[in-house]
This record gives C-alpha cells, sequence and structure tokens, in this order.
C-alpha cells in the first residue's frame, strides 16, 4: 500500500520524520537521557571499533566513524563487507564490530560477522529485520524500528541506521569517559529535533522536482563534500545511479584538484553539500574552483551559508542545524533529487533495472 504516493520510495521518504520520531521513542531517549542509550554494550575497554556493510549501510558505517571518532575518541575502521572478510583485518579480544544491514541477510555482511565471531569482544548488529540471520547470529542486535521497506533504493532505513549509530557513538563517549552527562544530553536534544527538520528538508517538493529536471538532461553528475558530507554525497551519487541510471560520483572536495577536475566543464553539474559549518569555507574554495571553468553548481546549504557565497547557479536551502544532526537533514536532498530525476526520466524507480532489494548472493 503506497499510501496515496506514487512509488514505495516517495512514501518511505516522506514516512522518515515519524519513524525516526518513534525509534527515538524505543529508544527511550526522550525522558530518560544517558540510561536510555543501548544497552548491552560497553566500549570503555574497546581498542577499536569496526563497521561493517555494504551499499548505503556502508554509508551509514562511514558517518559513523566521523562520529566515534569525535565524540568517543576511539580508533574506528570501517570497511565493504566484501573487501573486509578477504583481508587480513587485524581483530583483538578488545575490538568491537557492528554490522549495518536493512535486511539483515546480506551475503558479504553475514559472512563478516561469521568471520569475527568468537574472536572478538562482541559483535552487533543494526538491523531493520529483527528476525534476520544478522540479527540472530550477533552478540546483539539494536533494531532500526524502521518497519517494512519495499523500494529497492534504501532511504528510510539509511537515516534510522545513522540514529542508531549515533545513539552508539553517544554511548561509546560516556563510557570512555569522553562525553559527560552533560554533554551527552545536549546531544540527545540535538536528535530530539531531527523528526522536525527532516520533515523541514522533505518540504521542499518543487525544489528538488526542477533542479532535478535539470540534472535529468545529462550524463553525469559529481556530488561533492567534506567531513560528514563526505559520506552524505557517496550517499547521494550511489542513489542518484541506482534509480536514474546517470552516472554519478562523489568525491570528497579537497580531492577534486587531484584528478577529477579534469572533468570539469559547462556540461558537468556539480552538487556541492555545504552546511555552514567548520569546514564551509573549504568546500565554498573548491566550489569556487569548479565555477572557475565553468561547472554549473548546485549548492545545497542552509540561509547563512547561502547568503555567505555567490555565483551558484541553483541552490536548496536547509534548516540550519547543529553539525552533529546534519547527516540526516542532508539525506533528504541526497534522496530527493535521485527521486525526480529518475521521474523526470521515466525509470521504475521502485524496482531498478538489475537490482534486487536483498543481495543474498556473493
Ligand atoms: O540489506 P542491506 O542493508 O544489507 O543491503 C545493503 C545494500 O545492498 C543496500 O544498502 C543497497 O546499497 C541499497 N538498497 C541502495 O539504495
Amino acid at each position: 500500500d503506497k499510501s496515496g504516493h506514487r512509488h514505495f520510495m516517495a512514501k518511505e521518504m516522506a514516512e522518515q520524520p515519524a519513524i525516526l520520531k518513534a525509534a527515538l521513542g524505543f529508544y527511550g531517549v526522550p525522558n530518560s537521557g544517558i540510561s536510555g542509550l543501548p544497552e548491552g554494550v560497553d566500549f570503555a575497554q574497546a581498542d577499536r571499533v569496526i563497521l561493517v556493510a555494504c551499499g548505503t549501510a556502508h554509508y551509514a558505517c562511514h558517518v559513523a566513524k566521523y562520529w566515534f571518532e569525535q565524540i568517543a575518541h576511539v580508533p574506528v575502521e570501517i570497511d565493504i563487507a566484501s573487501e573486509f572478510r578477504y583481508r587480513a583485518p587485524v581483530l583483538t579480544a578488545k575490538t568491537i564490530a557492528i554490522f549495518v544491514s536493512q535486511s539483515g541477510e546480506t551475503a558479504d555482511t553475514l559472512a563478516a560477522l561469521r568471520h569475527v565471531k568468537g574472536k572478538i569482544a562482541q559483535t552487533i548488529a543494526v538491523v531493520n529485520i529483527p528476525t534476520s540471520s544478522i540479527a540472530r547470529e550477533a552478540d546483539l542486535a539494536l533494531p532500526l524500528h524502521a518497519g517494512p521497506e519495499i523500494s529497492v533504493a534504501s532511504t528510510k532505513t539509511f537515516t534510522a541506521q545513522l540514529l542508531v549509530l549515533a545513539l552508539l557513538s553517544l554511548k561509546a563517549g560516556v563510557d570512555r569517559g569522553r562525553l559527560d552527562a552533560k554533554a551527552c544530553d545536549q546531544h540527545l536534544e540535538a536528535l530530539q529535533t531531527v523528526p522536525g527538520y527532516v520533515a523541514q528538508a522533505l518540504d521542499r517538493e518543487d525544489n528538488y522536482r526542477s533542479i532535478a529536471e535539470i540534472l535529468a538532461k545529462h550524463d553525469d553528475v559529481l556530488f561533492l563534500g567534506r567531513g560528514l558530507m563526505y559520506p552524505l554525497s557517496l550517499e547521494a551519487a550511489l542513489k542518484f545511479k541506482e534509480i536514474s541510471y546517470i552516472h554519478a560520483e562523489a568525491y570528497a572536495a579537497g580531492e577534486l584538484k587531484h584528478g577529477p577536475i579534469a572533468l570539469i566543464d559547462k556540461n558537468l553539474p556539480v552538487v556541492v553539500m555545504a552546511p555552514r559549518d567548520d569546514l564551509f569555507g573549504k568546500t565554498i574554495s573548491n566550489m569556487q574552483e569548479v565555477m572557475a571553468r565553468s561547472g554549473k553548481i548546485v549548492l545545497i546549504s542552509d540561509k547563512a551559508g547561502l547568503n555567505a557565497t555567490g555565483g551558484a547557479e541553483y541552490t536548496i536551502t536547509l534548516p540550519a542545524v547543529p553539525s552533529f544532526i546534519s547527516p540526516f537533514v542532508y539525506s533528504v536532498p541526497a534522496q530527493m533529487l535521485a527521486y525526480h530525476t529518475a521521474l523526470a526520466r521515466g525509470t521504475d524507480v521502485d524496482q531498478p533495472r538489475n537490482l534486487a532489494k536483498s543481495v543474498t548472493v556473493e
């Protein structure tokens, strides 16, 4: 049942504020403060945290790496499940590994979990389906509470994964004495504002549609971001390829001049994700390098960011939010630009060619 939406993807994107609110409730965030953080794991003695997943779930892990390092000061490794189990990852009795999967059945992620089980301190599953193999085989399973996701493209489960990983990074911060009760409360308060901000970001459909109609006329699109916006750019490019069939690539904005800048000309749209945070000035100077070579810019920022910069041909204004929660808000344009571009191209949004919702073979 698409509840009046044209596609399951549209319905699932629209559900995000309600799901995030409900998930915050399930994890006891509104009232219980620190005691509401996920139980059954203690990061105090961990020598490292390893996050393993595929596709969109991997990009959620990539965001989490920044959170864990900043908030808990713990060494973090992230890897794609299909690579992780064929290299020789260094595992110790103090390692905690987190496996993130919507379906809980992705073959490579499950095999990676089996590869480390018994060799490390603890395995944690962050999954949408609580009865799945990954949930059952991990030492601790933390559900997303996102409800069934029908569209092949992951949307609401991405933001729900971010939420559980954000809570885990706060838990790690508290366990390791890096986050006191007051600072933890501030982060939890910020998380409680996420559903409202995501709703505001969703409420820009005309803006997404009109920019998508321009992107739909191109064969390539480049996404740029720094810091937390780098994994968001990767996720935006994946969504774009997956459902619009337009070639898209993402780069950390600072990498541009190490090669990809050679691609820039007036025919290449470049989507820049740049909230007004500590890295804003750096990202904007990379954007100006693109403009100097006639690249077509779509700048996604907040009001202050857009006021501080001129020259972007197209803009999307998002609410200004604390940097910690910006990945939730910037997930919306990542999804919406892909969705409306797919609509403009007439592709099969919910069932993109060659893809399956759950990849249970290697
Ligand atoms: O079920 P999983 O989360 O383990 O699936 C992993 C990927 O196949 C998945 O995230 C895929 O990249 C998305 N459906 C893309 O939108």
